[in-house]
């Protein structure tokens, strides 16, 4: 019998700390996010210079052209683009930090992947001040 208590406190205690780390893990995500109540506010950027964007982003994945996560959580592997494979869980910053080399700097990444999409379905915000309200 002792053991057996003994043996259901190590398991009570290893599933708080699943949940500790499941907890962590969600924390973190929203704490790196650029999704804050409807607007885009990439943490990344240290100093803002444009107003705040709004983004819908449930609204999105119903928005035409969108036909799963990877449309815009694109995953790269080498520089190659992975098909079928999504990145949901990294931020655009993790990888378009640009510092040199290859690849598209994060300022170019929003406005390439936000404003071309707008373009192509003629529906959404491309002007400065459709996305980004006044300061
Ligand atoms: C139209 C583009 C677009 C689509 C489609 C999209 N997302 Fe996002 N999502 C974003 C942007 C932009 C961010 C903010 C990126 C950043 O912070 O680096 C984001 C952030 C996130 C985050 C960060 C946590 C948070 O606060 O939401 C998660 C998780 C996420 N998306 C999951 C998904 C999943 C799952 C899908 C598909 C069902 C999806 N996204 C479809 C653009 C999109
Ligand atoms: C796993 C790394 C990774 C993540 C995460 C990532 N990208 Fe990319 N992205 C790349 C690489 C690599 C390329 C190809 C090289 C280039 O054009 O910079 C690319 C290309 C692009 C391009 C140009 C080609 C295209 O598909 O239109 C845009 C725009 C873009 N990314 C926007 C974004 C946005 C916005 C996010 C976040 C929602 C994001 N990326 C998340 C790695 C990533
Ligand atoms: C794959 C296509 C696609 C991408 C990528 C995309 N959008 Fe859109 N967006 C749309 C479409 C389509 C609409 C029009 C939806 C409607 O009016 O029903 C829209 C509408 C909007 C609106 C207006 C919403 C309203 O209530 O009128 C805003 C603001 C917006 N998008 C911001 C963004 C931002 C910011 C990004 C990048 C982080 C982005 N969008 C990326 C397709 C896209
Ligand atoms: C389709 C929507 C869209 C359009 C159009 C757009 N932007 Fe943005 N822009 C964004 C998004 C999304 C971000 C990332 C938002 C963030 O984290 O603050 C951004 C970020 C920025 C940033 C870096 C963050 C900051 O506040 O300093 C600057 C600068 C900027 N945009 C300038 C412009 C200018 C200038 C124009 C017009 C030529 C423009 N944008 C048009 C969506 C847009």
């Amino acid at each position: 019998m002792r053991h057996e208590g003994v043996y259901m406190l190590k398991k009570s205690l290893a599933f708080l700390s699943v949940l500790g780390i499941l907890g962590l893990i969600v924390f973190s995500l929203n704490a790196f996010s650029g999704i804050d109540e409807g607007t885009v506010t990439d943490p990344a950027f240290e100093r803002k210079t444009r107003g705040t964007v709004a983004f819908d982003h449930d609204m999105h994945m119903e928005a035409p052209g969108v036909t799963d996560c990877a449309t815009c959580h694109h995953y790269y592997e080498d520089g190659v683009l992975i098909e079928f494979e999504s990145s949901e869980g990294l931020s655009c910053s993790e990888c378009h930090m640009g510092k040199g080399g290859d690849i598209m700097p994060l300022i170019e990444a929003y406005h390439q992947q936000c404003r071309s999409c707008h373009i192509e379905q003629q529906a959404g915000p491309v002007t400065c001040a459709g996305c980004h309200e006044k300061p």
